[in-house]
């Protein structure tokens, strides 16, 4: 089973996507694809650069590295409540190949930030939409104050609640993604 995983983020040491790499350590056997948004940098999107240029290459890759996935596991970044302005960006761009720009993969949808909201502002936006764009949402987790329950030297959560969760999560992703 294919899973891609990545934080909505653009931040070298995004919290968001240590947390996607872990929730993808908890489904046994699965050979993960850890995306980074970096790679998939572009200009900001506009109806007159897009009749200008088309589709880019970076965003053409990223919504085909979610169609060769079994499953999906994003962890949003939250900024001003919001989406990282990066993942919104290449959100809007890959849209324009294909609104459901989750192509109907079981996903899974994570949230942290180092205080107590634990982004879950910016989880909420991700779930009522899911649906919109394609996304067969399967769990949604929201992870407050991450650095009093991520260790970094192992990168791993080290406090249970979460850690049940986030595996409970990842089963049902990982059922899902089996079935
Ligand atoms: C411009 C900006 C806005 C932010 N707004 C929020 C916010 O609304 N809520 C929140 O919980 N954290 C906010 N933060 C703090 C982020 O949660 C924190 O930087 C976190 O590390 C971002 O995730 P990342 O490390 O995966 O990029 C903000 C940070 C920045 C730089």
């Amino acid at each position: 089973m294919k899973i891609l995983a990545f934080g909505a983020s653009t931040s070298a040491r995004s919290i968001n996507t240590s947390l996607a790499r872990f929730a993808a350590t908890l489904i046994p056997g699965a050979e993960v694809d850890l995306l980074d948004l970096r790679d998939h940098a572009l200009p900001i999107f506009s109806e007159d650069l897009e009749n200008e240029i088309g589709v880019p290459e970076a965003a053409r890759a990223f919504f085909d590295k979610i169609g060769a996935a079994d499953g999906v596991i994003v962890s949003f970044a939250e900024h001003n409540g919001a989406y990282t302005a990066a993942w919104k960006n290449l959100f809007d761009w890959a849209s324009r190949i294909d609104p459901k720009v989750f192509q109907g993969k079981p996903a899974v949808f994570l949230a942290t930030s180092p205080g107590p909201g634990g982004a879950a502002s910016v989880l909420a936006s991700a779930k009522g939409s899911a649906r919109f764009f394609g996304a067969d949402l399967k769990a949604a987790v929201s992870v407050a104050s991450f650095h009093t329950v991520f260790d970094a030297e192992t990168g791993r959560i080290t406090d249970p609640a979460v850690v049940a969760d986030l595996t409970e999560a990842a089963d049902a992703l990982a059922q899902r993604a089996f079935a």
